[in-house]
């Protein structure tokens, strides 16, 4: 390809990149090679736009070969660029960190949505993030509560570093701490909200997953132990040592798992608040207190 590229225009190399990854049955080509065009060339969309009619350098078109056979090879986008937007942040995601979701925006709506009946936004609220990753869910939070600590955990170090990196670059260094350790055990007194999206998929389904998941995200932060439900239990024994009794637990959860987790927050002595579903009607989140 890079011997098509060269002396191409900017808008024939996007054209081409997008035919070939829709040769290749990648799902949204023409964004892909939009965004990965943009990036060879340190453009954004406007930027890509006006310079359509321009000479791409060799250099470009080796850069913009070298996405192409990762995208092709399956690599998601985000892992190629290092970078992922979660709730408008830009996050820098590598090979340690699941790349955040669009999904797990909903624990975030659903906790400022408690926040918010409550008139808490103001407030100098303590906040636990539970397997943080790249810190998507505890950042989001902080950009919007602006008085609020958070203490994310997380038992890969890597990804703590990532978290760690991620909270500096946004600004909110001063307000987040980042844990080594099992869900809650390295914390202690007490939470306003306590929120996880935690691994969630049943060992035994990780091999059905799709390969850009099952390929490319760290297997710790997908697997879920036998049943999936195994950080729900960890997370579950956890709150009642860590949660204010006016505090919300907000959970994200896996399709179809709204009752096993219900359960099994009810033997730990948490009642389920509220649920909200994900914009493909999935129940994402739940939110629990203590009885
Ligand atoms: C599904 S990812 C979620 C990351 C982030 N919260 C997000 O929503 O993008 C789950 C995370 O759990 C972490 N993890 C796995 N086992 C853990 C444990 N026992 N204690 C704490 N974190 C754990 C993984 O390292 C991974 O970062």
């Amino acid at each position: 390809m890079t011997a098509t590229l060269r002396g191409a225009s900017v808008a024939h190399a996007r054209r081409a990149l997008a035919e070939r990854f829709r040769a290749a049955g990648i799902e949204s080509p023409e964004l892909d090679a939009r965004i990965l065009t943009g990036h060879a060339l340190g453009l954004d969309h406007a930027g890509l736009a006006s310079a359509a009619s321009q000479q791409i350098s060799d250099l470009t078109a080796a850069q913009i070969e070298r996405f192409a056979v990762r995208r092709v090879a399956g690599e998601p986008v985000a892992r190629i660029l290092g970078e992922k937007e979660f709730w408008s942040l830009p996050l820098t995601v590598t090979h340690a960190v699941l790349v955040p979701r669009p999904e797990t925006e909903t624990v975030v709506e659903l906790a400022l949505d408690l926040l918010d009946r409550d008139g808490a936004r103001a407030r100098a609220l303590r906040i636990a993030d539970l397997a943080t990753g790249s810190g998507a869910i505890l950042l989001a939070l902080l950009s919007e509560l602006p008085n609020a600590h958070g203490l994310g955990t997380d038992i890969d170090a890597e990804a703590l570093a990532v978290a760690r990196a991620n909270a500096q670059r946004l600004g909110f260094a001063g307000r987040a701490t980042f844990l080594a350790g099992d869900y809650g055990a390295p914390l202690g007194g007490w939470f306003d909200l306590i929120v996880s999206n935690p691994p969630y998929v049943a060992s035994s389904d990780i091999a059905t997953l799709a390969p850009e998941v099952r390929d490319h995200d760290p297997r710790h932060a997908l697997d879920g132990g036998a049943d999936g439900l195994g950080a729900y239990r960890a997370i579950a024994a956890d709150t009642p040592r860590l949660l204010k009794q006016s505090g919300y637990l907000v959970i994200e959860i896996g399709a179809a798992q709204e009752r096993a987790v219900g359960d099994l927050f009810a033997r730990a002595g948490l009642a389920i608040t509220a649920a909200r579903p994900d914009l493909s009607g999935i129940t994402r989140a739940m939110a629990a207190k203590l009885r």
